[in-house]
Order: C-alpha cells, then structure tokens, then sequence
C-alpha cells in the first residue's frame, strides 16, 4: 500500500513537472550574446544564467538598482533554438554531472574586486543549471556574501539549487533564505518586487 502511495505520487510529480515544461514556460529562447560589464566603481557583482531571457531582466534590474558589475554565464556550446532540445539535453547534463564548457571566466584577481556576489539562475530539473556548476566551480566566494534570486514554473523553493550553490560555494555567506524566487510567467511585471528585494537587503545605488 505505502508503495503504490509514493508511486503514485512520483507519477504526479512527473506529470506536473512535464505540465510546467511544456505548458507555461517561456519557449523562445534569448539571444546568445555577451552581456559583461565589470567596470563599475563597485564591490557588488550580478552574475546569471537565462536561456529565454527571464534572468536577462532580473540581473540587469538588480546591477541598476545597485550600480553592479554584471556578468551573464554563457555555454560555448549554444543550447538549441528548440525547447524540447534544450529540456532533454539539459537532462542529460544533469543526469551525466557534466560540466558544460562557458565562454566566462573570471581571475582571482579580478573576483577580489567584489565583496558580494549576486547569482541568478532559471531552474534547470530541480537545480542549477549545468553550466553555472562549471561557472562557480572555477572561482573562488570565499569570505563573500552571496545572494541567489531564480525563476521557475513550479519549482518555487529552486529544488536542489540553494543547496547546490551553497556546496559549491563552500567558504561563502549564502544568503538561502533571503533567496529571490519569480514564477518565469510573473518576470516581466516583477521589476518592482525585484528592485524592492534588493532595496530590503540594504543595497542601493
Ligand atoms: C531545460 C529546462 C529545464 C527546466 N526545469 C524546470 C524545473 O525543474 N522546475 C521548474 O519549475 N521550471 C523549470 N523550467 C522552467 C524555467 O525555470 C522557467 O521557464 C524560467 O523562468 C526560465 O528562465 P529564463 O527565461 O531566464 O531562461 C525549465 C526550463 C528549461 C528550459
């Protein structure tokens, strides 16, 4: 009995997150370009993640409220024009731990610049995009104070992703419970609630 209770509740779990794929997710992807400017006089840098842009607005809203440095983490390998190609290679990444290789790093000497590290992500299967695994893998948060904001359809508490970033940020202050998390549907009227949250964690221009 208590078996076919949880199997049937997996089944729900996967036909809801199928239902969040392919129903209500932004299915055009952004432009892959560049987005890096880290010659503000600041000690703050925005750093994300976006394939349909959601996280594109969000960083760029939380830099100007700040006057930060921005960063946008891109693969070398451009994920595919298709959703359904992007879903099902983003799986496979996840699935076989790979690190994807990006077009972004930055030198120790460059991250000594930033006291604070803002890191934004859409939900990738209930985590952190593979990408951004390889991102942070190869920079050193120590002794930085990190804050995450994320969009998602569904996944509202980011599933694994807090955690995720806390692992691979091991010597930093990861603000989890002041994470930011926008339903990716909501992103494009939430500038407010988004320069709000930044202002309510002491940070301005
Ligand atoms: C490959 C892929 C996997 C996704 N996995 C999830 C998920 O596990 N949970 C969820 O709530 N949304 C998931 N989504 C939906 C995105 O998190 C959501 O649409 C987000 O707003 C997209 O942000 P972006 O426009 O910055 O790419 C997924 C989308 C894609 C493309």
């Amino acid at each position: 009995m208590k078996k076919t209770v949880k199997l049937l509740s997996l089944l729900l779990a996967a036909v809801m997150m199928t239902a969040a794929l392919a129903g209500c997710a932004e299915r055009t992807r952004a432009p892959q370009v560049d987005e890096q400017d880290l010659t503000k006089d600041t000690n703050v840098l925005v750093v994300y993640f976006t394939w349909s842009g959601h996280l594109d607005s969000m960083a760029h809203w939380i830099a100007d409220e700040i006057g930060g440095d921005i960063l946008r983490v891109l693969a070398k390998e451009e994920y595919p024009e298709s959703y359904d190609a992007t879903v099902d290679r983003a799986k496979k990444e996840k699935n076989d731990g790979e690190r994807p290789e990006i077009t972004v790093s930055l030198t120790a000497e460059q991250m000594n610049k930033y006291d604070t590290v803002f890191i934004g992500f859409p939900v990738w299967w209930y985590d952190l995009p593979m990408p951004m695994w390889t991102f942070l893998e190869g920079i050193d948060l120590t002794g930085k104070t990190v804050y995450v904001f994320f969009s998602h359809e569904g996944t509202s508490d980011g599933g694994s992703a807090l955690s995720t970033i806390s692992t691979l940020a091991p010597g930093a202050a990861v603000n989890t419970a002041d994470a930011l998390s926008v339903r990716g549907s909501r992103v494009k009227d939430s500038e407010n609630v988004v320069r709000e949250w930044v202002r309510g964690l002491g940070y301005s221009k």
